[in-house]
């Protein structure tokens, strides 16, 4: 079998936890990051964990010319994840050309350079961002895409339209777009996690980081919303449970005939309060949180989650974790990291 996997910001959050369950699986993962958003660290724990060295190269995904040389290295690669790309919202709303060429400017790289290789396969870092605030709560991929309220989501809208038009045209390439929800949670080994570079915006890392005494106190965003206790409901699906997505589309899209590209959403189905998973926390690690009820965020969809039939049918994939089992190990991991 042709194993070899090209993955891009394989360092980062969800790269790192995907390079783990492709080694499992047999696959032999190639990284490209150049630590913008992660930290060289990160190799010397995913190599303890998977017990070899994962081949890794310096790269800036946009510059075609070094990318070529990796393509050149490796042509035979049965497949491509493209995780390499900026993730927050609200830096992409004061930065919005800097989202703009970076999340389209290497995805086009990756598109070009798999043409020019022939190289088949590509699984795609999408996100539950495309539906914005949707009428229907449960998202089904039938569920409309709407205007973006932010250029990281619309970055993510345009790369769905990128890849869909460049599949149909091509003689060879194949995709799955995986809209992801909110990941959380670390590898069980507490080894590996999510690194935020400065003051996180996400909810998790803020919780923990406030629990471990770096700040002060969380502030949850709106307590005044039309749900069971006012805070915004989400989809929290565990970064592990995530990775695996990512083997499960790899093997599905190897065997399907030209053309294909399907998007899926990869949830938990369960939709939860800001006060459920602080309580939940709470709970599972014997903690108090100390927050405080602050203002709206804006551009917050107020609730969401997913339906996830069509990757548990056709991928053959499901969650294994639970909201528990994710914020037990988010909060072994943060314990690992130094104040
Ligand atoms: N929240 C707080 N306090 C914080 C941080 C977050 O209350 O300090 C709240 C938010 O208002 C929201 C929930 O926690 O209600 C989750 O917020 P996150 O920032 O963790 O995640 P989002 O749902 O806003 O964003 C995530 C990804 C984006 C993606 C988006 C799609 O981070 O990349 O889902 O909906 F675009």
């Amino acid at each position: 079998m042709n194993n070899k996997i090209l993955v891009t910001g394989g360092a980062g959050y969800i790269g790192s936890h995907t390079v783990v369950e492709l080694i499992d699986n047999g696959y032999l993962p190639i990284i490209v990051d150049d630590f913008r958003n992660s930290n060289p660290l990160v190799l010397d724990k995913l190599n303890e964990i998977v017990g070899q060295t994962v081949p890794f190269y310096n790269i800036d995904c946009t510059d075609k010319k070094k990318m070529d040389k990796v393509f050149a290295e490796h042509p035979d690669l049965m497949g491509v994840i493209h995780f390499a790309a900026y993730k927050a919202v609200g830096e992409s709303v004061e930065k919005p050309l800097m989202y703009y060429q970076n999340n389209l400017g290497s995805l086009m790289v990756v598109l070009e350079l798999m043409e020019a290789y022939k190289i088949s396969n590509l699984v795609f870092s999408s996100s539950c961002t495309v539906y914005g605030e949707p009428k229907v709560v449960e998202v089904s991929e039938q569920t409309p895409i709407q205007e973006a309220t932010s250029p990281y989501g619309d970055t993510k809208i345009v790369s769905e339209k990128i890849i869909t038009n460049t599949v149909n045209a091509s003689a060879q390439l194949k995709a799955t777009l995986l809209r992801y929800f909110n990941p959380i949670g670390a590898h069980p080994s507490a080894k590996i996690g999510e690194l935020p570079n400065g003051v996180p915006n996400n909810l998790l890392p803020y919780l923990t980081q406030t629990v471990n005494g770096i700040r002060e106190v969380l502030t949850v965003f709106g307590g005044d919303y039309n749900t069971k206790d006012g805070t915004c409901i989400r989809d929290y699906i565990h970064v592990v449970d995530l990775a695996k997505a990512h083997v499960k589309a790899l093997n599905w899209l190897d065997n399907q005939k030209l053309p294909v590209v399907e998007s899926f959403n990869i949830g938990t189905e369960k939709g939860n309060t800001i006060m459920d998973v602080i309580k939940t926390f709470e709970k599972v690690n014997n903690l108090k949180v100390n927050y405080k009820i602050g203002e709206r965020r804006e551009g917050d969809v107020e609730q969401i989650y997913a339906n996830t039939q069509k990757a548990k049918e056709v991928l053959n994939w499901s969650c294994e974790y639970s909201l528990d089992d994710a914020l037990k190990h988010q909060w072994a991991w943060e314990k690992t990291l130094k104040k």
